[in-house]
């Protein structure tokens, strides 16, 4: 049986617009499918990726000074909740919290996030919303006249343009009854550290890239040969940036539906870039959005931190 070649009629309208660009480009928030959710977790493990477990381990030993940020019966919204790990720990130290609000691209790994967790609190009312946090999200009524916290971490405000990052703090800075924003940030630290969490040895992050590829064949049917591309993770210190790229392996055309890309031996396709912040820069970044830095909470060895805005 013929199987209808697109599926996903947004993702090809936006494929063929960046990969027609001279400089070959993707948005990072098609790496998000369940496939790529999955790997994206194996990620947050391996040895080499460090961002993870600093952040958990600053989220458990600053609970106190975090939660005394959020003020009985509020609407906890986290944005690119992913598979809510870190959210155990903040709804394990607020008991009195009214409703937790996981916002994702990736529907239906959030929806089957959402069922667990509501499980796991009885008490607490789960309303996930899936949706694209760049654009205004319609926030569930379950958080109507209720005071609201935002919760984005995983660094994920890194993988935003800098003018991204600051129409997201600006639009959250709005949403009624607002109190308080705890944001993760990875910093600036040696070149080598940062390549490594990006290009590990078991190739997973690899994966994580090619998937994208994969992506586009499953749903736009395209005939991307992921052998012939390779990932690479490549420091920008210019723009205090890891990008991340598939670099064609050979002179190619690829074909997507009825149209072909054709590539250079060598040429990339852009695909994430994961910038690397400093706690003046987080600070120019609220200013910029209308917040204030009232807790600058990093590991040790300050490569993470767990930031409160107000
Ligand atoms: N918060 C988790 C996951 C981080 S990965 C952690 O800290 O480990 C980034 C998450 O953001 C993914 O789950 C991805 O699906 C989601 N995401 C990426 N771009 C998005 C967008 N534009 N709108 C909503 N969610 C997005
Ligand atoms: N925001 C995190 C980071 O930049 C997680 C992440 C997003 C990531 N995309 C990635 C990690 C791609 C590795 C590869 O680190």
């Amino acid at each position: 049986m013929d199987k209808p070649i697109v599926t996903n009629r947004a993702l090809h309208a936006d494929a063929l617009a960046g990969l027609r660009l001279s400089v070959k480009r993707m948005h990072p928030k098609w790496f998000y499918d369940s496939a790529g959710s999955q790997i994206f977790e194996q990620i947050t493990e391996l040895p080499e990726y460090y961002p993870t477990r600093t952040e958990i381990s600053i989220l458990r030993s600053e609970i106190d000074t975090l939660a005394s940020f959020v003020p009985e019966g509020a609407a906890l919204i986290e944005l690119g909740s992913g598979a809510s790990t870190k959210t155990h720990i903040l709804l394990g130290a607020l008991k009195k919290l009214g409703v937790y609000v996981p916002v994702d691209v990736s529907g239906e790994f959030l929806l089957s996030v959402a069922d667990d967790l509501a499980r796991d609190y009885p008490a607490l009312t789960v309303a996930p919303l899936v949706g694209d946090f760049l654009k205004d999200l319609a926030l569930p009524a379950a958080t109507d006249g209720l005071p609201k916290i935002a919760f984005f971490p995983g660094s994920t405000i890194g993988n935003l343009e800098p003018s991204e990052a600051r129409d997201l703090l600006r639009r959250v800075r709005d949403w009624p009854g607002i109190a308080g924003f705890i944001l993760g940030v990875d910093l600036v630290k040696a070149p080598d550290t940062l390549v490594r969490a990006y290009d590990d040895s078991s190739g997973v992050t690899a994966a994580f890239n090619k998937n994208l590829l994969h992506r586009m064949n499953r749903e736009i049917g395209a005939d991307f040969r992921a052998e012939n591309f390779a990932h690479e993770a490549r420091w920008n210190a210019d723009k205090s940036r890891i990008e991340m790229h598939l670099v064609s392996q050979k002179a190619q055309r690829v074909w997507i539906g009825q149209d072909s890309i054709a590539f250079a031996d060598g040429e990339s396709i852009h695909t994430e870039n994961s910038h690397k912040y400093t706690r003046a820069a987080v600070e120019d970044l609220a200013a910029k959005a209308g917040w204030r830095v009232a807790e600058f909470l990093a590991d040790p060895q300050h490569h993470f931190a767990v930031t409160v805005l107000v």
